[in-house]
């Protein structure tokens, strides 16, 4: 091989190891997120539909699509151990619901995106886990405040580590063998 061709290949392993270590996580020095620009190629875990958390809510005519993506590094060590490590980024997607178009007749399909809100776990963050809130297409965010309703019911109900496992179904199992739920959930 060539001095030359030896510095390129040595150019090319550089550059491929950069992109294989993925910013999923963007904190800034001065407390703010970056938007995960990325995150419709992580890994899916649930969608749901209408989702409500009062009793007696009625079903909605246009119900609202939520689709919960996790950032690849952290469902991987969630996968292997039932633990979220430090770094994770776990983002809800919400999107409007639509239905009577093109051949569909009943039933809902995805429409427009009506924002993301992201739950962030870094040692950084004061207590662990921080929400952030990025609407349709805020390209930075700020913590939202410890005292909103955010943290009470995630760390109320969340079965696993202040987050929703219990509706991510392929998550769920491993929480099973990995003995990590929380009771009464
Ligand atoms: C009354 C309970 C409740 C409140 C309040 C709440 N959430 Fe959640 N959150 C949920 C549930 C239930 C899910 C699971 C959604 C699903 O299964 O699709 C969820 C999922 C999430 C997720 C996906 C990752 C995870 O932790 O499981 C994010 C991100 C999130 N919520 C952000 C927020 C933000 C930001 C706020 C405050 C502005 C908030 N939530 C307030 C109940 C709540």
């Amino acid at each position: 091989m060539t001095l030359g061709a030896a510095a390129i290949l040595l150019c090319g392993l550089a550059a491929g190891q950069k992109e294989q270590k993925p910013a999923e996580l963007q904190l800034t020095n001065d407390g703010k997120m970056l938007r995960p620009a990325n995150y419709r190629e992580w890994v899916w875990l649930s969608s749901g539909i209408g989702m409500s958390y009062q009793p007696g809510a009625s079903a909605s005519e246009h119900p609202v699509f939520d689709n919960v993506f996790a950032s690849p590094s952290a469902y991987r060590v969630f996968a292997a151990t039932g633990k979220w490590p430090s770094g994770t980024v776990l983002v809800l997607e919400i999107r409007a619901s639509q239905s009577n178009a093109s051949i569909n007749k009943s039933g809902h399909f995805q429409g427009d995106l009506e924002g993301i809100e992201v739950h962030v776990k870094d040692d950084r963050i004061p207590g662990g886990w921080g929400f952030y809130g990025f609407g349709k297409d805020k390209s930075s965010a700020t913590l939202i405040p410890k005292t909103a309703s955010c943290y009470s019911c995630h760390e109320q109900h969340g079965a696993v580590d202040t987050t929703f496992v219990q509706f991510y179904p392929t998550l769920l199992e491993v929480a099973r063998a990995k003995n990590v739920l929380r009771a009464n959930y």
